[in-house]
């Protein structure tokens, strides 16, 4: 069977975009620059963009490639590929299961996204005049804590069906007609989107103190607080950072990188996908989301609400401090409408992305026609999702998060990097990634990408070890409800694992005996 292709070289650099620019940018990013020392975090955050992102991107779209030649569109196939050896298949299994275990949670917050975008409009969402009601507001949309009379739980039910529903339709459609097709026209309207919220921010003056406008909010976000680097965790936070908003170390590039062409550029198409991603979560998300928050709570209060969101789950700065905020504003439920339909444009964009490698998996190693590839993993994220999303509230969330939207991103970004630099050979590597290239990668980088990207992925892995060994990977003091459910979520994220393990041995098996007939 053909492989499918990109319909152009735009296209493909747009769906890799729109996988990069997601709820991490507008969600997660605003609140670790803030709580994490604002303009100092800004320091190693650009390090970490230019000695793990931009390698890994160059890396995952040449790692990509090369598979996509020789049939294999996921870490399974890809690292055999290159490694010859059959072993490699299971350290390549990450890159179906990682995608796949954060979409599961992903579904669910693009869900409530777009539930909050139509609670927007009918007035729901910006009643709340405190963070009492808006909070509960959330609850009752979560679960957490329900109260039929705000939020009547099958609206719940109903949002995130549709989001399934919905991203499965564009898997279905395939990778020219459903996701490039989609980019397409979604890229645009979230860029506009963005750039009418960041002009309404300009715009405001100081709706509710004489001292805190725009320029004071920026200059609140920028101020470099030094003392903070001197902290581990700043660092850690800031490299999870680059590997979350760049979409790398999870397998998701590797697939979107296999329908492109052999003679298709990617040194120059992995930058523009970066540089767009950067330019949508530094600039956009980073000057308008922190300044309308200080315009309203002051700087204290601000760095408080964001410590709590970065400590914990990113949810409460977007779905909770920025309603009650819109709430004080002129127009505030169609400002509130316009945010969350932004969210959830970017997070529909990212969310595909996520899926796909599974599809691809089960089409390059089972033959399964798109159609069968698709329903299986809309089976197995419905099966996922009920418990979630019945159990979210008690660290669900967080623990899914912790394993496969931290740890997991960065020890696989670690292996893709010694299969690029060592595996294959940096020489090889040089040669496959500049094939048909728009423009030469700086040389120093064959260096980066060979010693330093490695050996920091190695430092960063040690060092979260050292560091977040007793609270985070032991749970020391969390109450005995809470650790309940962590474990099972840690046990059901063990079986899947387990599960995608045993089907890439039978895929190993039937491509075996296939090759013996
Ligand atoms: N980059 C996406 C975001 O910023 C999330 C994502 C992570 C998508 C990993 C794909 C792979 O929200």
């Amino acid at each position: 069977m053909e492989r499918e292709r990109w319909a152009s070289q735009w296209g493909a650099i747009l769906a890799v975009a729109g996988s990069a620019v997601g709820l991490g940018n507008f969600l997660r990013f605003p609140g670790y620059a803030a709580a994490n020392g604002g303009g100092a975090f800004m320091i190693p955050y650009l390090l970490a963009l230019l000695l793990v992102g931009l390698p890994l991107v160059w890396m995952e779209w040449t790692l990509g490639r090369f598979g996509g030649a020789l049939g294999h569109g996921t870490g399974p196939g890809i690292l055999e590929a290159v490694a010859k050896r059959p072993g490699a298949r299971y350290i390549g299994v990450i890159g179906v299961f990682g995608p796949f275990a954060i979409l599961v949670y992903y579904t669910v917050i693009e869900a409530w996204t777009l539930g909050y975008t139509v609670f927007s409009l009918t007035g729901h969402v910006t009643a709340a005049g405190t963070g009492t009601e808006a909070a509960a507001f959330l609850g009752a949309f979560s679960g957490e804590a329900p109260r039929p009379d705000l939020v009547n739980p099958n609206w719940v039910h109903a949002f995130v069906a549709a989001t399934v529903l919905l991203n499965l339709l564009v898997i279905y459609r395939g990778i020219r007609g459903g996701i490039e097709k989609m980019c397409k026209l979604a890229m645009p309207l979230l860029f506009l989107l963005a750039i009418g919220l960041l002009v309404r921010t300009a715009t405001l003056g100081h709706p509710f103190s004489e001292d805190r406008g725009f320029l004071e909010g920026l200059a609140f976000l920028w101020t470099p607080d030094m003392a903070k680097l001197t902290q581990p965790v700043v660092w850690l936070k800031a490299s999870g950072q680059i590997f979350f908003t760049l979409s790398i170390g999870i397998g998701v590039i590797l697939t979107y990188a296999s329908y492109l062409r052999k003679k298709d550029d990617i040194a120059f198409s992995g930058l523009a996908a970066a540089g767009t991603n950067e330019f949508a979560e530094v600039i956009l998300a980073g000057m308008t989301v922190i300044p309308i928050a200080f315009m309203y709570y002051g700087a204290e209060e601000t760095a408080r609400i964001a410590a709590n969101v970065s400590g914990g789950s990113t949810l409460g700065f977007g779905f909770v401090s920025l309603p009650i905020v819109f709430h004080g504003l002129p127009l505030g439920s169609v400002i509130s409408a316009a945010w969350f339909l932004l969210l959830f444009i970017a997070a529909i964009t990212s969310s595909v992305s996520l899926a796909q490698p599974c599809v691809a998996f089960l089409e390059d190693e089972f033959g399964l026609s798109r159609r069968r590839a698709t329903l299986a993993l809309g089976g197995a994220l419905v099966a996922l999702l009920v418990p979630f999303s019945l159990l979210w509230a008690k660290g669900w969330l967080e623990e899914f998060d912790l394993w496969t939207g931290n740890v997991m991103l960065i020890l696989f970004g670690l292996v893709e990097s010694i299969f690029f630099g060592w595996v294959l050979g940096i020489d090889r590597a040089w040669a496959e990634l500049h094939e048909g290239a728009r423009m030469r990668v700086p040389r120093i980088f064959r260096f980066v990408c060979k010693w330093i990207t490695p050996a920091i992925l190695i430092a960063i892995l040690a060092a979260f070890a050292a560091t977040e060994w007793k609270g985070v990977i032991m749970l020391e003091g969390k109450s005995a409800e809470e650790l309940t459910i962590r474990w099972i979520a840690r046990g059901l994220l063990f079986a899947t694992f387990a599960a995608f393990v045993g089907l890439a041995w039978f895929g190993a098996r039937r491509r075996a005996r296939q090759a013996g007939e």
